[in-house]
């Protein structure tokens, strides 16, 4: 059986305010539980497209079916049982005095009993290491901490599509770490999502497909592997990760490129031991 497809989009082309921005040419579909990410310069358009997607704006060219449905005969709530928009900036997003009050707010609009938005607060807090947060607030969380309140209102919501805008700024190390491996559990239930991102070393370790955006237009659309092992990145402003580009100097010695460092250290020591194997001969 084929994997029941979750967004279809197509965008012709849609024009912000006074003309000064257009998306162009914007073709994927994401099936139940795949992330794509959507990689481009400063200024390409990841967040207008996010924001296109979630149905936000609807006088764009061309057609958004969230699953199998025109997104513009949805209303807000039909999309927003079914799919939750992370903002680039968490102050876009909270609103409420505390982290209880704003997480509680979607569950509370679609009429869940007091229980179970108790206990859906907790269990998102927990998701992004927010534990024992609910009273706090907002004003006077981090950067990083709104971020992750802000996810973890999503979370709390359990919609079945997450568009995320650069989830990952103002994590630390770790941080980044664990959201990789909640995205990777919510994939594995078949969570889809769409992610724009610069965090170009984090990208392989979750995509499926990755879209390159530039100057609002879908330039390529593939797999990680095709976009970011490409020669010509930097034409694109873009990068491929570090340890892609480290190998790189070498590509005619290895057979193929890492994306990942547990990609290069495998690698490195497959050539290692061929190496030493060589030379004992
Ligand atoms: N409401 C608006 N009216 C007019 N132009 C806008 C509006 N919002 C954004 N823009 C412009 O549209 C272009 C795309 O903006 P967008 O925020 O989508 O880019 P981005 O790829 O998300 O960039 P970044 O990586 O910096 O977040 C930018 O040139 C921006 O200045
Ligand atoms: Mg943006």
């Amino acid at each position: 059986m084929s994997t029941p497809l979750r967004l279809q989009v197509k965008i012709e082309e849609f024009t912000l305010g006074a003309g000064t921005f257009s998306l162009k040419d914007i073709s994927f579909e994401l099936a139940r539980g795949e992330a794509l990410v959507v990689l481009g310069p400063s200024g390409a358009g990841k967040s207008t497209l996010l924001k296109v997607v979630d149905g936000l704006y609807k006088d764009f060219k061309g057609e958004i079916l969230l699953n199998g449905r025109d997104i513009r005969k949805l209303t807000p709530r039909d999309i927003y049982s079914q799919m939750g928009l992370l903002f680039q900036n968490p102050e876009d997003q909270l609103f409420a005095e505390t982290v209880f009050e704003d997480i509680a707010f979607g569950p509370r609009n679609m009429g869940w009993s007091e229980e179970d938005i108790r206990s859906a607060v907790r269990r998102a807090l927990s998701l992004v290491h927010l534990d024992g947060f609910e009273e706090r607030k907002i004003d006077t969380l981090s950067f990083g901490e709104k971020k992750r309140v802000a996810l973890a209102g999503l979370l709390a919501m359990g919609q079945e599509i997450l568009l995320l805008d650069e989830p990952t700024s103002g994590l630390d190390p770790l941080l980044e770490k664990n959201f990789i491996a909640c995205l990777n559990n919510l994939k594995k239930t078949g969570v889809s999502f769409v992610i724009a991102t610069h965090n170009v070393d984090m990208v392989p370790y979750f995509a499926d497909k990755i879209l390159l955006l530039v100057d609002g237009k879908g330039c390529l659309l593939g797999s990680p592997n095709d976009i970011l092992t490409k020669g010509d990145l930097e034409n694109y402003k873009l990068r491929p990760p570090l340890i892609t580009q480290l190998f790189k100097s070498f590509e005619e010695k290895i057979p193929y490129l890492p994306l990942t460092v547990e990609e290069g250290r495998a690698l490195l020591l497959e050539v290692l031991c061929k190496d030493s194997k060589s030379r004992t001969r």
